[in-house]
Formats: C-alpha cells, sequence, structure tokens
C-alpha cells in the first residue's frame, strides 16, 4: 500500500471511530439510549413528581438559590453532556468542535425553533441575550432623526446600545416612563402607542422586567405597531421557555434571549430571532463574506465559542419539553404566588410586581425602612438564601426567582426570614 491510501485508510479510520463514539441523538435532544423522560404520569403524586425534578438537579445544601432570574443552574443530564462533549473536544479541539460536534448545529437549529414557533432558518445560536439583541440594534440600517421606543425599565446592556447607536448615528431615542405596579393591559399599550410619530421606525419592549416581573403586553403593542409599519424588537431574556407564547404568534420582527435562564442551557448560550424576510437588511456584527445575504447563519461567524455549551442546549430542550411550556409556567407562578401570598399583608412589605394574573415567577419584594441591601444581606447571612438587590427606576427591593428545582420548603424559609426582617 503506498502511504498517501496507508494516510487516507488512517483518516477514514478515525472519523469513523469519532462518528461512533458519539450519540447523535443527543444533538437533537433526544436522550441517552434506553432512558425514557419521566412525565407527570409516572408518579403517584405531583409532588411527588416536582421532588423528582428538583432531584434532577444538583442543588445545593449550601446555599438556596433565588436568584435564577440572573442565571439558571442546568439539569445533571445537561451538565453531563457538556462534559461529555468538552472531555472529547480536548483530546483534539479543532477535529472534534469543527468536524464533528459541528455536524449537530442544524439538530439544535430545529428544536430551538420548534421551541420558539418558528422557522429554523429564523433562528441563529448565539452566546447570550446581549449579543442577540446588540446584533439587531447595531445591525438595524436606521438614519439620522429615527426614532426608537424604548423604557425606563429596558436592561442596561440593550439601552447602552440603543445610546451608542443615538451618539454615533444620529437616531433619536424616545424614553417612555413605565409606573410601577400598572396592571391595565390597555394602560400600557397606550404608554408605547401615545409616544409613536412619523418618524417611530422601532418599539423595543423588554417582555419580561427583569427589574420587576411585569409582564409587557407585547402582542398587543405589536399589533399597534404594525399597523403604521413600526417594528418591534423583543427582548425575550426573561419570557423564553418561562411563558407559553411563540415568536409568530406575537408577531415581533426581531427578538433576543439568553438560553442560561429559563431553558437552563449551558452558561454563555443564547438564540436570535429574525422574521425570514427581514434577516437581508439587518448587518451582521461579525460578518461573513455576504453580509447582506438572506441566510441567518451569516450571524453565527462568531470565530471559535464553546461548541460543548451549543451542542448541549439539544438536552435542555428535551429536559424542558419533558415537564411541557404549560405546566412549566403553571408551576413556576403558583411557586411565586406561594411565598407572596404569604407575606403580602405584612403592612411593612410592599410589593414592586404587579401580582394579578399576568404574573410569573419573578417577584420583587421590599421593606419599608430598609435598603433592599440590608434585605439581601440578612437572608443570607442568617439563612443562605441568596436573592438579588434592586434599586433602580423607585424600586428599592430584593427579587426572588425561583426554578423548577424549588420546593415550598426553601419558599417557607424565605417567608419566615423576610418576616423576621419586618418585624
Ligand atoms: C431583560 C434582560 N435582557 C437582557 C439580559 C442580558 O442577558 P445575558 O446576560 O444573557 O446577555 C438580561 C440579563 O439579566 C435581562 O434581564
Amino acid at each position: 500500500m503506498n502511504t498517501s491510501r496507508r494516510k487516507f485508510m488512517r483518516n477514514a479510520g478515525l472519523s469513523l471511530g469519532a462518528v461512533s463514539m458519539l450519540d447523535f441523538s443527543l444533538f437533537a435532544g433526544q436522550n441517552e439510549a434506553g432512558m425514557q423522560p419521566k412525565t407527570l404520569q409516572d408518579f403517584d403524586s405531583e409532588a411527588d413528581y416536582w421532588e423528582w425534578i428538583r432531584q434532577s438537579y444538583t442543588v445545593s445544601s449550601n446555599i438556596t438559590n433565588l436568584n435564577n432570574g440572573g442565571v439558571s443552574p442546568q439539569p445533571k443530564v445537561v451538565q453531563d453532556v457538556f462534559e461529555q462533549y468538552n472531555r472529547m473536544c480536548n483530546e483534539g479541539p479543532s477535529y472534534y468542535m469543527w468536524r464533528i460536534l459541528d455536524k449537530g448545529r442544524e439538530a439544535v437549529r430545529q428544536n430551538l425553533a420548534d421551541l420558539a414557533g418558528c422557522l429554523p432558518e429564523e433562528i441563529a445560536i448565539q452566546r447570550n441575550a446581549t449579543e442577540a439583541l446588540d446584533t439587531i440594534i447595531f445591525g438595524l440600517n436606521l438614519e439620522k432623526g429615527d426614532e426608537v421606543i424604548v423604557t425606563n425599565y429596558d436592561y442596561p446592556n440593550m439601552r447602552n446600545a440603543w445610546l451608542q447607536r443615538e451618539k454615533r448615528d444620529g437616531i433619536k431615542l424616545i424614553w417612555i416612563s413605565i409606573p410601577l405596579g400598572v396592571e391595565d393591559d390597555d394602560a400600557l399599550v397606550k404608554l408605547f402607542t401615545d409616544a409613536i410619530t412619523s418618524k417611530t421606525k422601532i418599539i423595543h419592549i423588554t417582555h419580561i422586567i427583569n427589574w420587576t416581573g411585569q409582564i409587557l403586553p407585547a402582542k398587543k403593542i405589536a399589533a399597534k405597531a404594525h399597523e403604521k409599519n413600526i417594528e418591534i424588537v423583543l427582548d425575550a431574556a426573561h419570557s423564553f421557555a418561562h411563558l407559553d407564547f411563540s415568536f409568530k404568534d406575537l408577531d415581533c420582527d426581531y427578538a433576543g434571549t439568553s438560553l442560561h435562564k429559563w431553558l437552563c442551557a449551558p452558561f454563555g448560550t443564547g438564540m436570535l430571532y429574525i422574521k425570514k424576510e427581514k434577516i437581508a437588511a439587518i448587518w451582521p456584527i461579525f460578518p461573513t463574506d455576504k453580509p447582506d445575504s438572506a441566510e441567518i447563519k451569516k450571524f453565527e461567524a462568531l470565530g471559535t465559542r464553546s461548541f460543548p455549551a451549543e451542542m448541549a442546549v439539544g438536552r435542555a430542550i428535551s429536559f424542558h419539553n419533558s415537564i411541557g411550556i404549560k405546566r412549566k409556567s403553571e408551576r413556576l407562578k403558583f411557586l411565586q404566588q406561594y411565598w407572596v401570598n404569604k407575606v403580602k399583608d405584612h403592612p411593612k412589605i410592599k410589593f414592586y410586581t404587579p401580582l394579578g394574573a399576568g404574573s410569573c415567577a419573578i417577584a420583587t419584594v421590599g421593606i419599608e425602612g430598609l435598603q433592599a441591601s440590608e434585605i439581601e444581606n440578612k437572608l443570607f447571612e442568617k439563612r443562605g438564601i441568596h436573592t438579588v438587590s434592586i434599586i433602580w427606576e423607585g424600586v428599592n427591593g430584593i427579587r426572588v426567582t425561583p426554578h423548577v428545582y424549588t420546593n415550598t420548603n426553601d419558599l417557607d424559609s424565605l417567608v419566615e426570614g423576610l418576616l423576621e426582617i419586618a418585624g
């Protein structure tokens, strides 16, 4: 056998060996061979089911994590798949990352699209919500004098991106102030529509406001905006895999989300959505040779990033699907109401979150006479409960965000702690 033939055989064997080592179904988010996801029907009671979900995470006995809104932990199966891919990549990074793991990209994209309720051709895999939303904010063709409606409760990274465009390109930001505690959808829609002028091109909507957990009526605002040919950028960082909705139904033009919050995918994963017919007009931040192409993949020319994290997203999706968005969304709301109802009548306790029908997992609570950081510190020092202080635009409280692995004992401890601090 000549040298080049021998070399070819060796390479072919290597690729076959590598491919057969990998269970490709994992990319599509399916389970390891022989492991079926459990469902509620497999348990005697709903409480048993949620306890099993809790056991699926590596919950710490050192701290009670009630800041899942910041970033969420991954179920053990996701950690395992991530570590498996990571170890494999460390045996030959460029080979296993670019030639093997990357084969899973389209399956992950398809699964994300199914979850988001859109086409796979409309989804780009990103590293976080900031990257996805900045891609839109900096990629839009806007001219001097064009107006963009933003609010006092948009996330700082997004505010800063719009502010930079204002400084650099002369677009005009129209700021609206959302009063705390408004529950009336029509009043909220009116706040946005009253700010529209003939120059308005974009409305930026933070679907769930991170400071307070308030849900904005994004679909209703989008409908009004589209009547005037105004486009919607949706910050779905807190709504994706938390609320039961689809991008198509909501009818946003562009959206960005993290996957390491409510989907519990590996840290440093996110997703960009752009309506198919609008892709060509958005400039990528990291261009390919065809920056004006109509292909969503032009937004994935990021250079080297964590392929193990991206590919383990498939496993996070299958875990999420085994619960189902409807059940998950209801459970998250139940957990919020469980603790809120036990403290809300205390005269010194004040909520910054609308607590009516439209609420979700997130709630922000303050105690009269105390700074948010004092409440946060007391809960952590005495009970190991981790929350986050929010001081922003009239809010002075701690944000509490349980997740599917949180149980009522965790929340009972929070309730006792809050009542103790409030006196
Ligand atoms: C509303 C909102 N948008 C965007 C982001 C940014 O998310 P990431 O850190 O994944 O970029 C956050 C993060 O908390 C957020 O709360």
